[in-house]
């Protein structure tokens, strides 16, 4: 299916953040466009301020001169709908409220002609009820481009129960011929991105009102150990409580109350409070002129490590040991010594390594977590001075870690610990005795929701880990994640979580289960 021709007439109606963005992309396309906004005044002081942005641009050599007067000729504002006859394509982004784009797509029905391809850039309402009321719901579909519009890459096609597949694929080459990175989506609530990263905040938010640690902790684990761009306590700051608690509120209740969806209570008591993030000076860190810095928890050792042991294969970790070495620390390997869990659980009996890999280090014995509270892996496989430590995105780069550690384990085992993390050049972070830490839980968590999408038929496994690298800018899909730690240790992660919690909220995809019986990845 090829793209719409760039003579083709692109109506963008509302004139907001959304709409001047869209408008823009699409004139930079090279598409004539008519913006619309039912305030009068508003489309035309939104093609003024486009004008004054790309000024900004030109000045900074980042854009040519001719392609900023090009791009302004290609802009028109229009006063009523009746103008917007001619458009081969119309994308509404107006206020999210149903019945406010129900009518005005009843009302484009009757002024456009029979093949304009009729589109939202709804964020949460669904197109199959917005297509609903329509006389042709076959050419409606959702184009859900991301804030800014000119600036980020990813656009969700969005198909409804009615959407003629030809309309998607059209809408679909189109956005890519605009230099965009299109994804396709079955409208289901939260299309993808929104359902995928709730995860991000909701594991963060939990670990939070758990006492795990402070919030500065946890969000620079998130940068430093996992390769986020931002932990989930400054994002939410930036993005807005209100907001983010909305879409997590909206979620939730579309999934009737699906417990992975949960949201929290300490974000709600925010939004109560007012502490609404950086917008109202305030959220979950202070804004004011003389807020102090957050303090970020880190253990430090005086111990000098000469030597350590390594017993049974490390997996994703791996990359660890090659930094240890690196920094001049002698590291003997050995084959596994501990036996499986009794419970059997730990890889769900599959993988004989999992879990079962350990560095000693004087007395310590450092495990990469697999789900289980340290105390418990402790007992389970009967070890002294049991340190666990936290996925990281890359061990060989990261600059912090997270570490817990069993109840039994002696100040001075953990300090053996720390001194040969540190060592190998990494920030050690502590965290309470927590299941699967903070990046693993996280990590499995987002790919859980990743696999639970794919197996419900929202998105292919490759467009759901471009959704999540283009649209929030994860550093690595889900999918591919949870392949690069192996789908055995994942499956073990939430089982692990699962049983520590008792909870629906942790149950692992039937998805993943079914790569795992199966021997294969989730990317196969
Ligand atoms: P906005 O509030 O900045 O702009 C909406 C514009 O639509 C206003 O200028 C308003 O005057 C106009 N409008 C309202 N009702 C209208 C009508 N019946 N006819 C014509 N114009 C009308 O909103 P924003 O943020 O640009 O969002 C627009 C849409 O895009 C919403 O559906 C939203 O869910 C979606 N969206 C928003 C994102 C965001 O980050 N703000 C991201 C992705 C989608």
């Amino acid at each position: 299916m090829s793209a719409l021709d760039t003579s083709v007439v692109v109506a963008v109606i509302g004139a907001g953040a959304m709409g001047a963005g869209i408008a823009q992309v699409a004139a930079q396309a090279g598409h004539p466009v008519l913006l619309h906004d039912s305030r009068p005044g508003a489309a035309s002081a939104a093609i003024e301020g486009l004008g004054v942005q790309l000024g900004k641009r030109v000045e900074k050599g980042k854009l040519d001169p001719a392609q900023r007067e090009a791009t302004l000729a290609r802009l028109h504002a229009v006063q009523a709908l009746d103008e917007l006859a001619d458009a081969g394509l119309v994308i509404e982004a107006i206020v999210e409220n149903l019945d406010a784009k129900r009518e005005l797509f009843a009302r484009l029905e009757a002024i456009c002609t029979a093949d304009c391809v009729l589109a939202s850039n709804t964020s949460s309402l669904s197109i199959t009820r917005i297509a609903a009321g329509l006389a042709r719901p076959e050419r409606f579909v959702g184009v859900h481009f991301f804030n800014p519009a000119p600036v980020m890459a990813l656009v969700e096609i969005v198909s409804g129960l009615a959407t003629a597949p030809q309309v998607a694929a059209s809408l679909y080459a189109t956005a890519r011929a605009w230099g965009k990175a299109p994804v396709h989506a079955s409208s289901s609530p939260g299309f993808i991105v929104n359902r995928v990263a709730r995860p991000f905040y909701a594991e963060s938010l939990r670990l939070l009102q758990e006492g795990a640690a402070e919030c500065a902790t946890l969000d620079a684990l998130m940068r430093e150990a996992g390769g986020f761009r931002m932990g989930a306590f400054e994002l939410t700051d930036l993005i807005g409580h209100d907001v983010n608690y909305a879409v997590t509120c909206s979620v939730f209740d579309a999934y009737y109350g699906d417990m992975r969806f949960q949201p929290s209570l300490i974000q709600a008591a925010l939004v109560d409070a007012g502490r609404l993030g950086r917008k109202s000076g305030q959220g979950f860190y202070d804004y004011g002129p003389s807020a102090a810095r957050p303090v970020v928890s880190e253990l430090r050792s005086g111990l000098r490590i000469e030597a350590c042991e390594v017993e049974g294969d490390l997996g994703i970790a791996q990359g660890l040991l090659a930094r240890i070495e690196a920094h001049g620390i002698k590291v003997s390997r050995a084959p596994s010594r501990v036996e499986p869990a009794p419970t059997g659980r730990c890889g769900s009996g599959l993988d004989p390594r999992c879990g079962h890999a350990v560095i000693r280090v004087g007395d310590a014995v450092l495990a990469l977590t697999d789900g289980r509270l340290a105390s418990q892996r402790a007992r389970d496989e009967g070890l002294h001075n049991l340190v666990l430590f936290d996925l990281a995105l890359d061990y060989a780069t990261a600059g912090r870690i997270g570490i817990s550690w069993s109840a039994d384990t002696t100040p001075a085992a953990r300090d053996q610990a720390v001194a040969l993390l540190q060592a190998a050049g990494l920030v050690v972070s502590p965290l309470a005795d927590v299941p699967g830490l903070l990046v693993m839980r996280t990590v499995a968590m987002l790919a859980n929701e990743a696999a639970d999408a794919v197996l419900q038929g929202v998105a292919t496994a490759a467009d759901v880990d471009l959704a999540m690298r283009k649209g929030v800018n994860y550093p690595q899909g889900p999918l591919a994640w949870a392949d690069a730690i192996g789908p055995t240790q994942v499956l073990a992660v939430l089982d692990n979580l699962q049983a520590a919690y008792g909870e629906s909220r942790y149950r692992p995809s039937l998805l993943l289960r079914r790569t795992v019986a199966e021997g294969r990845a989730l990317h196969d």
